[in-house]
């Protein structure tokens, strides 16, 4: 394609209009710019959203995953089931409290943990797992609570991609102990970086509210509008700063009033992929099965021209990598779907892992492709991906 013809097209754009420019004004006005109403009024909006009955806002989803471990007492020695293809983050968050992340390995299909393999990793250190819903596909939590229940396991969901995602119509971040969500910008909803903790258990959202913020019985805001404030809290906990600013709060709230809107975009123009590349059979796109709705945080497709091997994959991978840099040059930007954490150096030598170990996380990170998605996209500029896949696919193949 000749340049004249060049595109700029992200990987994701985020979508920002006058009321959350309207929005962000509003604590710089007032003055209160920490943790303050516009993060309470984002957590109940969010709760209202998601129906969790409680919401705590973070400075991240990494900060959440960390802080719902620490809650559930992880200590050193414990162990974690993490899926091997995910964010670094999700593994980061045990090995953070001294605990050992274990991991396991990933069904092809879903991108997500591979239930067949998750009781052989369970020993008498296991305490907890953490499904992530990866891209925006909800994990199997029906096998997954059964499994948990079974050997006392806790389960803290990795729901970074997962806003808008339903596991039998009851939204993801609502099955386990605790749910952790991420504001990143390539994420739908963004408060530029930001997370959330969701739980049911009201004890455990208190502990999370007082963690966040040092370990303090009171909340600044709180403290600073009563009578006394002189007085500092008392800390019963070692805790941690993850507070979210007052100014990330008003974004929250003005993000979330056009979330609806915002995730069906993303879903048309998620289905109409899947109409483009409905006679492409070298790649995979997403699926999603009846009793789940995915929230396509991402549109991960697979390429697989032919039966994946360890012996086909640094061709395969070649092949993918050139068309990555293909598509670069004609203005699309693509990525590879997530890492696989075991190929990470930190984690391969740690733990001393080789690819097989974990193959089909291996395939993944080597084979996916993540096209462009976000609900500004028009139909014009994703038939120019397609074609552009096509083309040069068509002239490796
Ligand atoms: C699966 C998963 N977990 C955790 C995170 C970390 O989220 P954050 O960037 O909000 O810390 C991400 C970020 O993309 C993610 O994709």
């Amino acid at each position: 394609m000749s340049n004249n013809n060049k595109r700029n097209i992200p990987i994701a754009k985020t979508l920002f209009d006058e009321k959350d420019i309207a929005n962000i004004i509003k604590p710089l006005e007032s003055g209160w710019v920490v943790q303050g109403p516009f993060v309470k009024q984002f957590e109940d909006r969010f709760s209202d959203f998601t129906k969790a009955p409680h919401s705590i806002a973070v400075t991240s989803c990494s900060a959440a995953l960390h802080m719902a471990l620490a809650a559930l007492g992880i200590k050193p020695g414990d162990e974690v089931i993490v899926p091997a293809f995910t964010w670094i983050a999700t593994a980061n968050a045990a090995e953070h409290l001294g605990a050992k992340a274990v991991f396991c390995d990933i069904n092809l299909e879903t991108y997500n943990i591979d239930i067949s393999q998750i009781e052989e990793k369970i020993t008498s250190h296991t305490k907890a797992i953490i499904p992530v819903h990866l891209f925006g596909l909800p994990a199997e939590m029906g096998d997954i609570i059964t499994i948990s229940k079974k050997h006392n396991l806790h389960i803290v969901e990795d729901a970074a991609c997962g806003f808008g995602a339903y596991y039998n119509n009851r939204h993801v971040g609502n099955f386990g102990d605790i749910g952790c969500f991420s504001f990143h910008p390539r994420k739908a909803i963004t408060t530029g970086e930001g997370g959330m903790l969701t739980t049911s258990d009201e004890k455990t959202a208190g502990l999370l509210r007082t963690l966040r913020n040092h370990g303090a019985t009171t909340s600044d805001f709180a403290r600073h509008n009563s009578k006394g404030a002189f007085l500092l809290s008392e800390y019963n906990y070692r805790g941690y700063n993850y507070r979210m600013t007052d100014i990330q709060g008003a974004l929250g709230v003005s993000q979330l009033e056009k979330a609806q809107w915002i995730l069906d975009q993303r879903t048309s123009k998620a289905k109409y992929y899947d109409k483009l590349l409905a006679d492409v059979d070298y790649l995979k796109t997403p699926k999603c099965p009846d009793h789940m709705i995915h929230g396509y945080q991402s549109y991960v497709c697979l390429f697989q021209p032919e039966p994946i091997s360890f012996a086909k994959l640094p061709k395969l991978n070649k092949i993918r990598n050139d068309l990555l840099i293909a598509l670069e040059e004609v203005g699309i930007s693509t990525r590879q779907g997530t890492h696989a954490v075991t190929l990470q150096n930190y984690y391969r030598d740690k733990y001393k892992i080789k690819n097989e170990d974990y193959r089909n996380a291996c395939f993944a990170d080597q084979l996916t492709i993540t096209l462009p998605l976000y609900p500004q996209i028009t139909e014009e500029e994703q038939q120019y991906v397609v074609e552009n896949i096509k083309m040069e696919f068509e002239n490796k193949l």
